[in-house]
Order: structure tokens, then C-alpha cells, then sequence
């Protein structure tokens, strides 16, 4: 059988919520990953480095006993941040960045930042304290397309950071399009990007073509299959700038399967084996541990894990849902059959 043994990777997006769809959640997400980068978009957002203690307590407490992982916490900026929280940050042993959400971009975005200009100082101390900026980078004008938010806001947003803050590191999280490829790998060093597993499987298609699919929907949106192919040369390409962050984005059954359907695709369940998949079609498994395992934790200056893990080729069946409480997760590929596993 053929098996895979790779340096333990880690997940550098990565939602857990709160409550009882954290508890499901993290044990998932654990039994995989050594670190993950959570995000700070609570319905009542983390702000502070108060807040982000608070909740790394609760991540700890749902880590099931025997399995050593562990939360990075960041920061949800807004409007009001303050220089003083970033210095705060910076002193924090257990906070590792900061992360912009244009307000209304995405899911619990609306206290996000409204105008780039009310964070600037932030910006800067951030940079003097080098702790770096993670970005959802879409545009947000009702004008704009869905499918050209992200592409537009390269040129109108993100290239005005990097130009008045060239050394502060930054990572453009969950990139979906050819254009972010190109503009990430052109850019300096101080720039990279997480991509996740439905944009490297999946096209358009998968939401809309032969009945809407609301499983399939994420922000930013899923792209056409040039996109995919982009994403794809880009992940298993070997180039350091590109790295895992799955987005698992937890949301309950009824939320997503409504007239109004939530953003967010969960993919914890399975997250390095939807991975290996992905890779072994490229034919690029050599390439996986360097984007799952060394490239991440080079560019957040961490030391690499230390542990492997083994993955074979093993068909199992995702299962059709994860109950919580008296509702359901539904997983990414439930019901259907993967052909890489993790032994553990
Ligand atoms: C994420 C969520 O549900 O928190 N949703 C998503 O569609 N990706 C938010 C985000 O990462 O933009
Ligand atoms: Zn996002
Ligand atoms: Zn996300």
C-alpha cells in the first residue's frame, strides 16, 4: 500500500467558533494538526489580547487528552484598535498576529474596518513590532462583482499597504484566483498566501451547476477552473510564499441550507488527507510536506514541527454529517469517498 510519512503539518486558518461546534471541532482539527492559526471572527469579535486568553483557554479545553496541538491566537482589528493593543500583542506570548476583514466582506465581518486610512498608525506600530497582518482580501462596494472582489482588491487595496508598510509581513489568506498567484509570487518576501482545500478541488461548478449547492459556498467565492489551475501550479509548485490554511469554516446545517446561506466551507474532518488528494492527482506528493509542514512556520518564524504523521492510500467514506448538539455540521465531501487516510 502506498504511504506517505511527513513532518506534522500545521493549519494556518483555521475557525473553531465557540461553544458546543468548538467542542466537535477542535478534536477534529487536533488530531491532525500540531499548531493552527485561529481566527478572531466571534459573532463578538476577539479584540483584545484579554479576549484572545480567554478564548486559547476554552480551545484548550476541548483538545482531547493524549493529543498536543496548539491555538495561535490573533487579533480581529477594527475602526478603534489601538496602538497600545498592538503593543500589548506584541508582548503576548500567545498572540501571533492581526487580521483585517473589510467590514462586510465575509462572515462576522461587520465590526471590520470601514476605511484602511483609521488603522494606518496601527499598521505602522504593527510593522515597528513586526507581527504580521493577515487579510480577507476582498473588496467590498456593492458595485463590484462577487467573482472580481478579490482581483480588484490587489491593485486597489493591497498594493497601497505593501507600499507604505514594505516591511510589515503579510499574508493573504485563502487566495481564489490566478490574479492573487501572480501578484503574491511577484511581490517581496514579506509577502505569502494560504490556500485552501475547496479552491484547489473545486470550480464554480460545484455551487451552481445542476442545482445550488450551499455547501460549496465560501468567500471568496469559488472561481472558475483557471482559477483552480493557478492555485494549483501555485500549491505544488515548491514556491515557500504558498502555504496550507484549510479556512475550515464551521457553520450549522440549517444555517447553510437556508434562503440565505451562510459563507464557510468545514473541512477539519479531513483536512491533510483532502490535501494529499489534491496533491497526488497533480502528481506533486513530493511537494505537500514543504506547503503543509516548513513553509507555513518559515514565513510566522516558528520552528518546524518535529513529529510525522503517515497517510496511506486507503479509501474511507466521510460521513454525511457531525451532530452537534441537536443540529448538524455537515463536512466538505460528505457522504463520499476519499482515497488518502491518516493512520493515527
Ligand atoms: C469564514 C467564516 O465562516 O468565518 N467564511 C468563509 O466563507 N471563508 C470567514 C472567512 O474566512 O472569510
Ligand atoms: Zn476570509
Ligand atoms: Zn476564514
Amino acid at each position: 500500500m502506498e504511504k506517505l510519512i511527513i513532518t506534522q503539518p500545521d493549519d494556518w486558518h483555521l475557525h473553531v467558533r465557540t461553544g458546543a461546534i468548538l467542542k466537535t471541532v477542535i478534536p477534529h482539527t487536533a488530531r491532525q494538526f500540531s499548531r493552527a492559526v485561529i481566527m478572531p471572527n466571534l459573532k463578538s469579535p476577539v479584540t483584545t489580547v484579554a479576549q484572545a486568553e480567554n478564548y486559547r483557554q476554552e480551545i484548550i479545553q476541548a483538545i482531547p487528552k493524549g493529543l498536543d496541538f496548539t491555538p495561535l491566537m490573533t487579533l480581529y482589528l477594527t475602526d478603534s484598535t489601538t496602538t497600545s493593543e498592538v503593543e500589548k500583542a506584541a508582548e503576548s506570548p500567545h498572540v501571533y498576529a492581526f487580521k483585517l476583514y473589510p467590514a462586510g466582506a465575509t462572515t462576522n465581518s461587520d465590526s471590520g474596518v470601514s476605511k484602511l486610512d483609521l488603522i494606518y498608525h496601527v499598521l505602522e506600530t504593527m510593522q515597528e513590532h513586526d507581527i504580521p497582518l493577515l487579510i480577507h482580501g476582498e473588496v467590498t462596494e456593492a458595485k463590484y462583482d462577487i467573482f472580481d472582489r478579490e482581483k480588484i482588491f490587489l491593485d486597489k487595496v493591497l498594493a497601497g499597504i505593501i507600499k507604505n508598510f514594505p516591511e510589515l509581513r503579510i499574508v493573504f489568506e485563502h487566495a481564489t484566483t490566478r490574479e492573487a498567484v501572480q501578484f503574491v509570487t511577484e511581490a517581496s518576501e514579506q509577502l505569502a498566501a494560504t490556500i485552501t482545500p475547496q479552491h484547489l478541488m473545486f470550480n464554480r461548478n460545484a455551487i451552481l451547476a445542476g442545482g445550488i449547492k450551499p455547501h460549496y459556498y465560501c468567500l471568496p467565492i469559488i472561481k472558475r477552473e483557471t482559477h483552480r489551475q493557478a492555485l494549483i501550479e501555485a500549491a505544488t509548485g515548491g514556491n515557500k510564499k504558498f502555504f496550507l490554511g484549510t479556512d475550515s469554516a464551521p457553520h450549522l446545517q440549517h444555517l447553510k441550507e437556508n434562503s440565505c446561506g451562510c459563507a464557510g466551507c468545514y473541512s477539519a474532518h479531513a483536512a491533510i488527507e483532502l490535501y494529499a488528494e489534491i496533491f497526488d492527482r497533480a502528481e506533486k506528493l513530493d511537494k505537500l510536506e514543504a506547503f503543509a509542514s516548513f513553509n507555513g512556520a518559515d514565513f510566522y518564524r516558528l520552528p518546524r514541527n518535529t513529529d510525522k504523521i503517515m497517510i496511506q492510500k486507503a479509501t474511507w467514506r466521510i460521513p454525511d454529517n457531525y451532530q452537534v448538539e441537536n443540529n448538524f455540521l455537515i463536512p466538505l465531501r460528505a457522504g463520499e469517498d476519499l482515497t488518502w487516510r491518516l493512520m493515527n
